[in-house]
């Protein structure tokens, strides 16, 4: 079939929305038809040509949420008319990582899935008989898109799919880092840096545990105004003295979970360096740039702090996905104040300027 998609042809280039041929799913593979799409960084950073392991062309997009339109044969997972969100992070439920509770991180179609192709190898997406891979196995900036079944999770059927696809990514990667990775106790001291996407996520994963006090640190007075809407008690604008400030805060001792969600090594260092002696756990969420290393003092670790990490918030796709769905849908997490912008496919480069710009939170992609 033809559709409507957003391609990157070349690095550093803005995306051409234009005509491109979808083939049929295959055997375990799900046509689904999109409603909705956020605009992430890591599409950014893609497009960019920065990220080592980008390819080009491919069709860009991995916050999408939409209807199952067709299923391939053999799907159990799904069927026509479910809605769904889709997962860059699968779940195919059979390998030893999706066995373990200790990890989220399915082995099933890495291999293919990071070089931009379907498990068997191959391409649905093309253009004009060119192949077109696909995007962190998603390509949702596009009207319709083919997936494996195992990287789809079917939320419930009144879902509003114009919110639902923020859980796709940088929503759940920041509620998941408080309530999997760190799995935040009641009544503790957490301190979040970074007010993106994902920190506000991790912001409202730290009230939904039940902390006591939560404390977001970012360098926008805007942003930290909606980080104390999700539930932080205490702001502070970052700088030198952050970890200085969150001592004080905290009789000298520093924060039971710190979250690191900037990507930047400096600030990771302070997220570890504000965790508390004997127990603190610092949660690196950010993805850090090229080459960058973390400079990390090791009395710190002797006494008690530990460092852990968090792809797409410890949670397990197909499982975790539907249940913070629920949670938003009984009204335990406020999505509409991340959506700053809605915008038609077309405008899909205005939406990496507004992020680039840091103008709002999220843009979404919504498909008429
Ligand atoms: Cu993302
Ligand atoms: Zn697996």
């Amino acid at each position: 079939m033809n559709i409507r998609a957003a391609v990157l042809q070349e690095f550093g280039r803005p995306l051409v929305v234009e005509e491109v041929q979808l083939a049929d799913p295959g055997p375990g593979e799900v046509l689904v038809r999109l409603h909705a799409c956020g605009i992430c960084h890591t599409d950014m950073y893609t497009a960019s040509g920065v990220d080592p392991s980008g390819y080009a062309p491919t069709v860009l997009g991995h916050e999408g949420a939409g209807v199952v339109e067709r299923c391939g044969e053999g799907v159990t997972l799904v069927s026509e008319g479910d809605r769904v969100v889709t997962l860059f992070s699968p779940q195919c439920g059979e390998c030893i990582h999706c066995r373990s509770p200790l990890t989220n991180l399915c082995l099933a179609i890495r291999e293919q899935q990071n070089l931009g192709y379907l498990p068997d190898g191959t391409t649905r997406l093309s253009r004009e008989g060119e192949p077109l891979r696909h995007f962190m196995g998603t390509s949702t900036f596009a009207e319709y898109t083919v997936m494996p079944e195992i990287a789809l999770a079917r939320v419930s059927p009144e879902a509003p799919l114009d919110r639902a696809c923020l859980f796709a990514c940088g929503l759940s990667t920041g509620l998941g880092a408080a309530m999997r990775t760190a799995g935040v106790r009641e009544g503790s001291t957490c301190v979040v840096f970074g007010a993106g996407m994902v920190g506000l996520g991790a912001v409202a994963g730290c009230r939904l545990q039940g902390a006591e006090r939560i404390v977001c640190v970012d360098l926008s007075p805007e942003r930290l105004e909606l980080a104390r809407g999700q539930g932080a008690t205490d702001l502070l604008t970052g700088g030198a003295d952050s970890v200085e400030a969150i001592l004080e805060m905290t009789d000298g001792f520093g924060a039971d979970y710190t979250f690191e969600a900037t990507g930047l090594v400096a600030v990771m260092r302070q997220a570890v360096e504000a965790a508390r002696m004997g127990w603190g756990l610092c949660t690196v969420c950010g993805v850090a740039g090229r080459g960058a290393t973390l400079d990390v003092i090791p009395r710190l670790l002797i006494t008690g702090r530990r460092i852990c990490g968090s792809s797409f918030g410890g949670l397990k796709g197909r499982e975790d996905v539907p249940m913070l769905v629920d949670r938003y849908m009984a009204g335990d997490i406020d999505v509409d104040p991340f959506i700053s912008h809605r915008m038609p496919l077309e405008d899909v480069n205005r939406g990496f300027e507004l992020m680039e710009a840091q103008d709002g939170i999220r843009s979404v992609i919504e498909f008429g």
